[in-house]
């Protein structure tokens, strides 16, 4: 009796696993490498000047097709760029202008547009999620905000997503418009290698290459998923060093009022 209950046993437990694997074929990543971000343990911080890079990553590249609705050009004050910068940068875009006087938003059927302001919203590079669809074949271009939050790992996804993509395995099932990239969940995703040598130049000197420009623009991820990551941390270290000393304290009072009893 036992021994046919072992064999039920492990012919299920063989089923099971062999079932479990044709699902991780379809739909399980490779694991991302952990990198070595400047944001990373308990004191760490941002490194003002990579995110200056990121920024020129995203506004030169991802921003084609990429909204970051959640950052205002004024918020890139946080980043060392000054208010003239911003004015020129903010000035750089068009946005719509609200009603005139005359109560109108639209002329010929074309919507009113005046220059961008530091207090406008980064723009968008489409109208709506229907007008992003229909120009990348089908395929929403996500918002990049909150993107190194919204996935497990986030950051070292993103940086492994951007730098993994990769000719497709014999054998490997490639649909119409995907591309193969062995990080992404079911190892094809619409976007194609956004990143290749050189697509910007920096100011500071940085050789653009796939890799820096990858972990610059994934350190700007970083920032506009988390602006006040540094204040979080420091207030983190303040509040334990408070509780290591009024842990002290406490241990003083308690022998002092025992030592009476002896
Ligand atoms: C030509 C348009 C285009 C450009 C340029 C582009 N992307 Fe994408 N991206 C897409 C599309 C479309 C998707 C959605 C893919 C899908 O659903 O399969 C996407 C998806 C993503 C995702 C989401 C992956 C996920 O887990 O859902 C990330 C992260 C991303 N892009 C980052 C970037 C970054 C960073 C840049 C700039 C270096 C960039 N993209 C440039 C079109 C683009």
């Amino acid at each position: 009796m036992l021994r046919h209950k072992f064999i039920i046993f492990f012919a299920a437990a063989t089923i099971s696993g062999f079932f479990s694997n044709v699902v991780n074929s379809a739909g399980v990543a490779v694991k991302p490498g952990e990198e070595a971000w400047t944001t990373n343990g308990v004191f760490g911080s941002f490194d003002r000047k990579q995110l200056k890079r990121g920024w020129q990553v995203y506004n030169e590249v991802c921003a084609g097709c990429h909204s970051i609705r959640l950052i205002y050009y004024r918020n890139l004050a946080e980043m060392g760029f000054s208010p003239n910068e911003i004015k020129k940068i903010a000035g750089s875009v068009e946005v719509p202008a609200g009603p005139n006087e005359d109560g109108e938003t639209h002329k010929d059927d074309e919507p009113i547009m005046r220059p961008g302001k530091a207090f406008d919203r980064v723009v968008s590079p489409y109208a709506n999620k229907i007008a992003a669809r229909v120009a990348n074949g089908g395929a929403l271009p996500p918002d990049l905000s909150l993107m190194t939050k919204a996935r497990i790992n986030g950051a070292n996804y993103v940086h492994a997503l951007l730098t993994g993509f990769k000719e497709a395995p014999s054998g490997f099932k490639l649909s119409d418009g995907m591309h193969y990239n062995p990080y992404y969940p079911g190892g094809q995703i619409a976007m194609a290698a956004p990143l290749s040598a050189e697509a910007v130049e920096y100011s500071d000197g940085t050789k653009a290459t796939v890799e820096q420009m990858s972990k610059d623009v994934t350190a700007f991820l970083i920032w506009t998923a988390e602006p006040e990551l540094e204040e979080r941390k420091r207030l983190g270290i303040k509040v334990i060093f408070f509780l290591i000393i009024f842990t002290a304290m406490l241990f003083a009072v308690k022998r002092q009022i025992w030592s009476r009893l002896k």
